[in-house]
């Protein structure tokens, strides 16, 4: 039996990850929950999961929960609050699923201390990489198992001592729900059109990221980080069924690609139980006579800068990437506030980036400060349009 403290409970990978909790009793046992601003929900899953302790950044939020559950939970909020309430709940393993960069304190916390990191937050790693990987290699016991369909599908590839043969991560995308629209039709799509995915049921952020190919980006500099690739050596493919969750080319030519339904159920569940896997029912299985064709093909840049702008942040490496991810965040909030078009997000992430002169090695007070920088900047953007 191992506990478990879920940051970003309220959110897409947080109820399933609460799901596979829940259909495994005997494994785990649900001793943290984190959570931004939905406070009825998180209400519902304390009297479900009775953790020993709860985290809500929404304060009068909080003091509702205080005030329904009394002594016999410990609740947390504030800025600093998700950090102490992860060192009081000191669980098994930590599944990092907020959005942004809230939770990157907690997961350096959690590795330094040997704990077990189910990382699903992607904007952490694009942002803190280095520091991450340090805090991992600084304590034997810890472990860091991605979350992400694609870098699990690689994790996988690589058990054993395959990660010393690999040349290529073949890092495949469905293409989005824009795959097959013109970019001339980019300037009247409608909100529904750009966050329903055609394959993925996902948080919002997520979903528009997977619309402008910019999630695809952040994946590479991701797998970068994680399998220590230079990012020449991460190809990204379109896949538009989804049955491939990413390929690895050793120097010798093989290939192995990892296959399953597009249910992140799945994923979540590996990373919570490696190095173990646990059986599932057949509605989680690939049934392959349904499965009538495969095909691949390579990403239209020209439609999708957002692409370019992620390979262009990651060879500049230090804190670009870090600058790409804030003025994405904003971004992308600013178009689903209604404050920018679709069709501006790629033009103010570019303007962003290339007014930032990059710092080599950032150290964590560097990170915020310049994560903050580029949150300002992308404000000021997004006003003037
Ligand atoms: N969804 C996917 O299939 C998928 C796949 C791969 C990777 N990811 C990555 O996983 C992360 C989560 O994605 P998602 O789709 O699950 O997002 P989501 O549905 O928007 O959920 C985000 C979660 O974070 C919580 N949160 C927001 N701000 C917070 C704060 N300040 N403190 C504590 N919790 C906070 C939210 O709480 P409230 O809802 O209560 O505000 C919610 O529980 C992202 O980094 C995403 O890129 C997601």
């Amino acid at each position: 039996m191992k506990t478990l403290n879920v940051l970003g409970s309220t959110g897409s990978i947080g109820l399933n990850t609460l799901q596979v909790a829940r259909e495994n009793p005997s494994l785990f046992c649900v001793s943290g929950l984190a959570a931004g601003s939905k406070s009825e929900l998180l209400e519902q899953q304390i009297r479900e999961f009775s953790p020993k302790a709860v985290y809500l950044a929404d304060e009068k939020g909080a003091l509702g929960i205080s005030s329904i559950f009394g002594k016999k939970l410990k609740v947390f909020t504030g800025l600093q609050g998700l950090r102490e309430f992860s060192m009081f709940v000191e669980a098994d393993i930590l599944m990092a699923a907020t959005t942004g960069t809230g939770s990157l304190v907690s997961v350096l916390d959690a590795l330094g201390g040997g704990k077990k990191v189910a990382l699903a937050n992607k904007e952490i790693l694009v942002v803190a990489g280095d520091l991450i990987l340090s805090a991992l290699k600084s304590n034997p016991s810890a472990v860091l198992v991605p979350v992400d369909s694609e870098h699990s599908a690689i994790f996988q590839c690589l058990q054993g001592s395959n990660q010393k043969y690999l040349d290529k991560i073949i890092l495949t995308g469905s293409g989005g729900p824009l795959r097959e629209i013109s970019a001339e039709k980019f300037s009247s799509l409608k909100k529904e059109d750009v966050i329903n995915h055609p394959k993925w049921k996902m948080g919002k952020k997520i979903s528009v990221d997977s619309a402008t190919l910019m999630n695809k980006g952040l994946e590479m500099i991701e797998a970068a980080c994680l399998f220590g690739l230079p990012v020449d050596r991460i190809e990204v493919l379109i896949h538009p069924e989804a049955v491939i969750h990413s390929m690895v080319e050793f120097c010798d030519g093989s290939v192995l690609a990892q296959l399953g339904v597009t249910d992140m159920k799945l994923p979540i569940q590996y990373a919570m139980t490696y190095p173990d896997r646990v059986p599932v029912t057949a509605s989680r299985r690939l049934d392959f006579s349904q499965i009538q064709e495969m095909h691949f093909a390579l990403p239209d840049r020209k439609k999708f800068p957002c692409l370019d702008l992620a390979y262009a942040a990651a060879r500049q490496s230090g804190s670009a990437p870090c600058v790409l991810s804030a003025a994405d965040d904003v971004a992308v909030g600013a178009y689903l506030d209604d404050r920018i078009r679709f069709i501006q997000i790629p033009g103010i992430i570019e303007k962003v980036l290339s007014s930032h002169r990059t710092v080599p090695s950032p150290s964590l007070d560097d990170i915020q400060s310049i994560h903050d920088w580029a949150t300002k900047e992308t404000v000021k953007l997004c006003q003037a349009y």
